[in-house]
């Protein structure tokens, strides 16, 4: 997959500090001036390039973002609440940061005439009745999370229409990497913690439900993708077309790390989706999307940072650029 450079841009990355967002910075910073505005309610400031100008606020915050905003050619808009659970506990507080929040981001993108790139999710899909899921596939949230992210993306797709404004949303599936952490941080990262401190790899349910994880660094393709493409005004998924079980999953990461621990099963995850895949035909045909890194190099990859003592975030991106 080539991908079209990005460059002499400034470039606003909400949610810098975070798991995508601050790979996305590492990937853009060489050759553009970049911002990132972060609160830093899970990303780490340690996460944040040295080269890009931090602003630490919140993107609900007027102030903060007119400062991350002026100027801007191009934003790509990561910071988001992603914990579906906290939006079922507050679906008013979650609405405030992924959905008011957003939608006066892109009236000030409208207004420095700024292309937007906007993170949007599988999650939007819910429990589809057919897989692969495409696009055009029926959106039935299941979570506020969903609906927030829903209306985001529909909200893209009609500020294309109707303000010429260069928007695309991209849905991601089940992302995984280096620097995904906290309480809330996707299966991968959670199995590899268990491995590592000789703990349990603890199953929800039977283990036969099925995901598609896809790489951060085909994430942040994706995203180069968008930035330049002329296709918008449009939503793509972003997985890599294949799925894999939990038990699978599992006992590639005990086979990746060499952990002596047992696998475990426990409750089924209330509401837990049974299935999903992404149908990414429209990325490849429309953006030149391509994923790159299997799952099994991906975990490989992770399990061999994770026994590294140190920054290990910073030791990927010396070692891949
Ligand atoms: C993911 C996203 C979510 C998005 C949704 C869209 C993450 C962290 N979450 O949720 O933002 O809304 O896709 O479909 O990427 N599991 C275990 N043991 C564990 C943890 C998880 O068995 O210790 C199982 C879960 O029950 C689930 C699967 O692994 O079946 C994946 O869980 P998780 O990584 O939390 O992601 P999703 O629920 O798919």
């Amino acid at each position: 997959m080539t991908v079209p450079p990005v460059h002499d841009r400034t470039v606003l990355v909400t949610g810098g500090a975070g798991f995508v967002g601050s790979h996305l910075v590492d990937a853009l910073v060489e050759e553009n001036e970049v911002r990132v505005l972060d609160d830093l309610s899970t990303g780490e400031c340690t996460h944040v390039h040295d080269d890009a100008t931090f602003i630490e606020g919140s993107v609900s915050d007027p102030s903060f973002r007119d400062r991350a905003m002026a100027g801007v050619d191009l934003v790509f808009h990561e910071a988001a609440i992603v914990d579906v659970p906290e939006s079922v506990e507050n679906p008013r507080g979650t609405h405030r940061v992924n959905l008011e929040a957003s939608l006066d981001l892109l009236e000030d993108a409208r207004r420095e005439d700024a292309r937007v790139v906007l993170a949007s999710s599988a999650a939007i899909y819910g429990h589809p009745e057919a897989l692969p899921v495409t696009e055009s596939t029926v959106s039935e949230p299941t979570s506020p999370y969903g609906v927030q992210k829903l209306a985001l993306d529909r909200y893209a797709r009609v500020y294309a229409a109707l303000y010429d404004l260069p928007t695309v949303a991209l849905r991601y599936f089940n992302v995984y990497g280096p620097r995904q952490r906290g309480p809330y941080s996707g299966v991968i990262s959670t199995f590899l913690e268990q491995a590592g401190a000789g703990q349990p790899i603890t199953i929800e349910g039977d283990g036969e439900q099925t995901r598609d994880f896809v790489h951060v660094r085909d994430v942040v393709r994706a995203n180069l993708l968008a930035a330049t493409t002329e296709h918008v005004g449009e939503a793509y998924n972003v997985g890599t077309g294949d799925s894999t079980t939990i038990r699978e999953l599992a006992e590639t990461i005990r086979d990746a790390t060499g952990a002596d621990v047992p696998i475990v099963h426990r409750e089924p995850r209330e509401g837990d989706v049974r299935h999903s895949r992404a149908d990414v035909s429209k990325a490849r045909d429309r953006l030149g999307f391509e994923p790159t890194i299997d799952l099994e190099s991906g975990i490989r990859d992770l399990a061999g940072r994770e026994s590294l003592e140190g920054d290990v975030s910073s030791a990927i991106h010396d070692r891949r650029g």
